[in-house]
């Protein structure tokens, strides 16, 4: 039971509503009206940092199948020079992080079996799917370790899948997007997916491919991610359990989430890479438990390429929108064309966090390496099948408060007064409704629905930022800032999830349940 669970928790010495808004900077801002960069405390290495910019840039490979549209991957452990001269322990969708990328086609099912190696359950979760219940990854469908007995941490009697090997069907009925999978084990994703259970998966589709956007090598994934080393190498996390056995969660001053002071792309710290004097496809994932960034790409000479976005979470855009600076929150995705054509050949470009301090504020760099003939292009229309929902179609509206709260005695987060119960339906509608959601955040909550993509109709009573176009499954509220979402649960009946996608606000509470009937 969730209750019991809760009680068992250690209570700790500070916390509560009150610290927290302080330690997050709101109490000093006075109110809402200052909305400080970061929600969370940064953890500080202990192993000495390498200079940005010499280790060159993975990309992750993409995984074979093993009969037609079947995948296999073995969740393991295993050990990976990240730091040069480092060696840090790691739990890996087949022996990497990040995992081995899946390509998939539009419309085309495929078939992935997880197998559990590692020494705690999990549950694997294709973010973005749209996927049948049985398939999506509910947090107490658990995929058991070898030697993991009843007694071991939490179990829930309606955790009724408990195997050791699961396949996961996924029917891929939907546009062409780049989407991610990750763990999403009960009370214990943030620091699942901190060791490094996070994957890429591309969905394809023919209309996409006859866009002539930048592709093969000039096509890059680009998953970011912060993290901490301790001084035996491995990733800290302040777990107030380190077994992850037993007791979920945080310890303060983590409470409001859990940020490195490495940043990681793909898998590497800070690291380079050559590129033609071209336009590249960016597609950036945010896989950080908590950081937020402002990412800007940076010439030597101080000018600000365009990011031209083509895509959101949820696929492309109808037409292409121009940023400086892209904000993007945990568990969102950004689609941007960068043209290099204008960079001296021998110069660099840094892709700068504009939220970060000292190291925080470097990403990755690209080396302009030679001119090159580039017959790509970024069409005025890209894409005529977004949904156009209006107000007026939706049939219900509902209020959510994502706020800090106190769950027996401890710290927790809450969505409307109320922390996660499995056992609890919180929404129920049905299938091919359209709904309104008003959303309002004490701190930065990137807000997360399962199966359905949305559009943002508004922010804080305002038209939606320029960020906000297209069709995506998470929308980042800043500090006392409310939005408006719209979507058709469309696709399966079943049991799902909405939650706020700081992993560490996730653990602690922060996410309900949707019943579609
Ligand atoms: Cu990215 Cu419920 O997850
Ligand atoms: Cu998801
Ligand atoms: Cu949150």
């Amino acid at each position: 039971m969730r209750g019991e669970d809760l009680t068992r928790r250690r209570v700790l010495g500070i916390g509560g509503a009150l610290g927290l808004m302080a330690a997050t900077g709101l109490a000093a801002a006075g109110g809402m009206a200052r909305r400080p960069p970061t929600t969370g405390a940064e953890l500080r290495s202990a192993v000495p940092l390498p200079p940005p910019f010499r280790v060159p840039l993975p990309v992750p490979p993409v995984l074979a199948p093993v009969g037609a549209d079947r995948y296999e991957i073995t969740q393991r452990a295993t050990t990976a020079e990240i730091l040069p001269g480092v060696r840090t322990p790691l739990w890996t969708y087949g022996g990497a992080f990040p995992g081995p990328t899946i390509e998939s086609r539009r419309g085309r099912p495929i078939t992935v079996t997880h197998h559990n190696e590692l020494p705690v359950p999990t549950v694997v979760h294709l973010h973005g799917g749209r996927t049948p219940a049985a398939s999506d990854g509910y947090p107490t469908d658990l995929v058991l370790p070898r030697d993991w007995h009843a007694g071991h941490g939490m179990h829930d009697p309606r955790a009724v899948v408990t195997e050791r090997t699961r396949e996961y069907t996924f029917p891929m009925d939907q546009r062409s997007a780049l989407l991610w999978y990750h763990d999403h084990r009960m009370d214990f994703t943030a620091p699942a997916i901190w060791r490094g259970l996070a994957g890429l998966h591309i969905v394809r589709d023919d209309a996409e491919d006859a866009l002539g956007l930048p592709a093969g090598p000039r096509e890059l994934p680009l998953m970011i991610a912060d993290r901490a080393f301790a001084a035996d190498g491995a990733f800290a996390y302040p777990s107030l359990d380190p077994t992850l056995r037993e007791l979920p969660g945080v310890h303060e001053p983590y409470v409001a989430g859990v940020l490195g002071d490495v940043i990681l792309v793909n898998g590497a710290p800070w690291p380079v890479h050559e590129v033609d004097a071209a336009r590249y496809r960016l597609r950036l994932l945010n896989a950080s438990n908590a950081r937020h960034y402002e990412l800007e790409a940076v010439t030597e000479d101080g000018r600000r390429l365009d990011l031209v976005q083509v895509g959101a979470d949820q696929g492309l855009l109808a037409g292409p929108v121009t940023h400086r600076v892209l904000p993007i929150a945990p568990a969102e995705r950004y689609d941007v064309v960068v043209d290099f054509a204008d960079v001296p050949v021998g110069s660099r470009v840094v892709l700068v966090n504009r939220l970060g301090v000292d190291r925080t504020r470097d990403v990755m760099a690209f080396r302009v390496a030679r001119r090159a003939a580039d017959d790509s292009r970024v069409p005025p229309v890209l894409a005529t099948d977004l949904p156009t929902w209006r107000r007026e179609d939706a049939v219900t509206v509902r209020d959510f408060a994502f706020r800090a709260g106190r769950v027996h005695g401890r710290h927790g987060w809450l969505i409307g007064g109320l922390p996660f119960d499995p056992a609890r339906t919180d929404v129920t509608t049905n299938l091919g409704d359209v709904e309104v959601w008003r959303l309002v955040a004490d701190v930065h909550h990137p807000v997360h629905l399962h199966l359905v993509g949305f559009r943002v109709l508004s922010r804080g009573g305002r038209p939606p930022l320029p960020h906000d176009a297209g069709l995506k499954d998470t929308v980042s509220l800043r500090p006392g800032e409310s939005a408006e979402i719209i979507t058709r649960f469309d696709g399966y009946r079943g049991r799902y999830l909405f939650h706020c996608h700081n992993a560490e606000h996730e653990d602690m509470a922060m996410m309900a349940n949707l019943e579609v009937v």
